[in-house]
């Protein structure tokens, strides 16, 4: 069984307007999204800004409420807040955001706000609870002499870090990274998502880690999924996605990672001109009427692809023909 299930997600946002406030339109930030997560795997959502990450990542955790789907939590759906409490869902579930100033409470000294999880769901002495905290301190390589201090008196790396020791405090069994990484600089990036790895080995957490860039979860996560207006248009392995990309939209979120090497910087501008031709030249036709992504098709045990119609059927003819020679 799955850690986790995800199935056919839809959180929907009413815009209102004119003289009655009437809903007038809504926004699809997630429009049937569906995944499973494994215990103790690495996943990575990706998509440019505005593509639904946030929005589904808040659904699974209940931070928002969903308008349609299930998330399928120890046979429960834990959209429902009930389940949730009767789960004690969030302390299984914790969440890193993007921004650590904003999140860590800036009046709160680092122990207490290390402390809080453990507080609220488990209750240790005094004494325990310190310990607890120093050695949290300890796996994200932070001196003791932080218990004392507060969020400003730290770097953006320093308190990201702080926020990995936090989410990791009640041993969680997933941890929702949002963008945990992309306000920092590339060296402590790196730092960072190397703490969250040896961590994860100690602790066998899963992680479901959002990005707007490829080249960042490329070390980190062995499935992805890319999501684009609201739909995951492609989904598979580490392999799948960076070797044998198929959807357009994956395609160019490759080719816009960053070249570091300088030998190789004009070979690169080339391809992701090309790549962009291709992209205005096809778009419309990975795209339905509303300019929404096509149903999501398995071309192999591991990889979906979102293809248009025609490409669908090829793929589902030739599945039927292997099935009928077996
Ligand atoms: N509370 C809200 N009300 C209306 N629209 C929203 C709200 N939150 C997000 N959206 C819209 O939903 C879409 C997806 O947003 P988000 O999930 O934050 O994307 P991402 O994290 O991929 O950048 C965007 O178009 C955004 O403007
Ligand atoms: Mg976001």
């Amino acid at each position: 069984m799955s850690l986790m299930e995800i199935k056919d997600l839809k959180v929907h946002y009413p815009i209102r307007g004119g003289f009655w406030n009437r809903v007038v339109d809504t926004v699809k930030a997630v429009d049937g999204v569906t995944f499973n997560l494994e215990a103790g795997e690495t996943y990575g959502l990706v998509g440019e800004s505005g593509s639904g990450k946030s929005t589904t990542a808040k659904a699974i955790i209940g931070l928002e409420k969903a308008t349609s789907g299930t998330v399928t939590y120890k046979g429960k759906d834990v959209t429902k807040a009930q389940n949730r409490r009767e789960l004690d869902y969030n302390h299984d579930v914790q969440m890193i955001f993007q921004d650590s100033l904003s999140s860590l409470n800036p009046r709160k000294r680092i122990e207490d706000i290390i402390a809080e999880p453990l507080r609220n769901f488990e209750h240790l002495s005094k004494n325990n609870e310190k310990l607890r905290v120093l050695q949290l301190l300890d796996i994200v390589g932070l001196d003791p002499d932080a218990l004392y201090k507060y969020p400003h008196q730290f770097s953006g790396g320093q308190r990201q870090r702080i926020g990995v020791a936090r989410a990791v405090a009640t041993h969680p069994r997933l941890i929702i990274a949002d963008e945990p990484v992309s306000a920092l600089d590339l060296s402590v990036q790196a730092q960072v998502l190397n703490f969250m790895k040896k961590i994860q080995r100690e602790f066998d957490i899963s992680y479901l880690s959002i990005s707007h860039d490829l080249g960042v979860v490329r070390h980190m996560c062995n499935h992805i999924a890319i999501m684009n207006k609201g739909r995951i248009v492609e989904m598979g392995t580490r392999e799948d996605i960076y070797q044998h990309p198929m959807h357009i939209y994956t395609k160019r979120l490759l080719a816009a990672i960053p070249e570091t090497n300088v030998n190789h910087r004009e070979e690169h501008r080339q391809h992701r001109l090309q790549i962009e031709k291709i992209y205005q030249e096809q778009q419309q036709t990975y795209y339905d009427q509303e300019g929404m992504a096509f149903p999501l098709v398995k071309i192999s045990a591991t990889h979906s692809v979102a293809l248009p119609p025609e490409q669908a059927t090829q793929y589902q003819n030739q599945a039927n023909r292997e099935e009928v020679s077996i």
